[in-house]
């Protein structure tokens, strides 16, 4: 097993290393050398007039970024929770389910997905393992390349989930934004980027003790502000929740002290970095340390304690980048309290029961 780790202290830490490589696999000849042009071979004349997402977990995030993604098309999307959606299923009409499932064998997806194919629907399975039982089961599959991850909780897989759930929608939706295709297309080095110069270990240093930890961001950055939570609490047992941002004042505030972090994701500098900055100032005024992962478009720096940088990108791929930052300070924090971090207590893989 030591072997394995190629001179890592954890699996986890090897595989958020390898996203870079693990991003590149996923994209390889599947976007042009130029940019402005995505080719998914597996997906060809797919034109879903509306997508439903099931899945659970890291997935279900994933599945949030990817409606985000449709809907910014102009394209009806949904993300569900797979177990949701078997007891209440919702109408699907003409929509494409998608079943967004790392390992392709969790027993809610895959449930979701037979109810789904039932009710008359085309499925696409958006997984890592080849041969699985959704890539079976479903009429396309996308594979997203990510190379097999050990650790319990997810970490490169999900930035893969993401990067393919981008070139989904560029080619499912004919978008040929070069800004944005190029962005994707240079996704590895600025992840590389991030992982060489992240500062998070210094934050979880500083915030290892705290009573619980707040996530909050808007758009295609509120399903990374519940990712950030989720990894936290899935490897360092603390108490840590996901926020949308303006959601905050409506009932969250009052756990808010001057030991619980607020960590806020802002990118970009418009209409929501604003907003989330405001949102900022609200915790800061009832002294909670803010840790804020900033492009360094906004002022945020202003109101923060401390700041996790990424480079300036399309929104899309911020998302990416921002969660690179939160993965690091979950393993950190995690590591200091000499948590189990590669097996989680009471934890799965790969869940096969519903
Ligand atoms: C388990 C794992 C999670 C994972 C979820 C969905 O609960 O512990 O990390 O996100 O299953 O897994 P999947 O293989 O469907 O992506």
């Amino acid at each position: 097993e030591e072997t394995g780790k190629s001179g890592y202290d954890h699996f986890m830490l090897k595989e958020i290393h390898e996203q870079p490589r693990a991003l590149r696999q996923c994209l390889r000849g599947r976007v042009d050398e130029l940019g402005g042009q995505v080719e998914l071979e597996e997906l060809a004349g797919v034109r879903p007039s509306s997508v439903q997402f099931v899945a659970c977990g890291t997935s279900y995030h994933a599945a949030l970024y990817g409606a985000e993604l449709f809907r910014e098309a102009g394209i009806p999307a949904q993300a569900f929770l797979a177990s949701e959606y078997v007891t209440s299923p919702p109408p699907i009409g003409d929509a494409l389910v998608v079943g967004v499932t790392q390992s392709g064998e969790t027993a809610d997806t895959l449930s979701a997905l037979r109810e789904a194919r039932q009710r008359g629907a085309r499925t696409l399975a958006l997984t890592n393992v080849v041969g699985s039982t959704v890539a079976r089961e479903c009429d396309h599959t996308l594979y997203i390349r990510a190379g097999p991850e050990i650790g319990v909780a997810a970490s490169k897989t999900f930035a893969s989930q993401l990067a393919a759930l981008n070139l989904f929608a560029f080619a499912a939706t004919d978008d040929h934004d070069r800004e944005a295709i190029g962005a994707l297309r240079d996704l590895p080095s600025t992840v590389q980027e991030v992982i060489d110069d992240s500062t998070a270990e210094s934050v979880a240093e500083a915030y290892h003790d705290a009573d619980a930890y707040f996530f909050i961001g808007r758009g295609l950055n509120y399903p990374v502000a519940l990712e950030g939570a989720l990894k936290l609490k899935e490897i360092t047992y603390r108490h840590a929740e996901g926020f949308a941002a303006g959601e905050l004042k409506h009932g969250p505030l009052a756990l808010v002290t001057d030991n619980s972090p607020v960590i806020a994701i802002t990118t970009g500098d418009g209409e929501l970095a604003r907003k989330t900055v405001n949102n900022v100032k609200e915790v800061e005024a009832r002294d909670a340390p803010v840790i804020a992962v900033t492009d360094g478009q906004s002022d945020i720096e202003r109101y923060a304690d401390h700041v996790l940088t990424i480079p300036e990108t399309q929104p899309r791929t911020a998302a990416v980048l921002a969660n690179v930052q939160l993965q690091l300070l979950a393993y950190h924090t995690a590591d200091q309290l000499g948590r189990s971090i590669d097996k989680p207590r009471n934890l799965a893989k790969s869940v096969t029961v519903e």
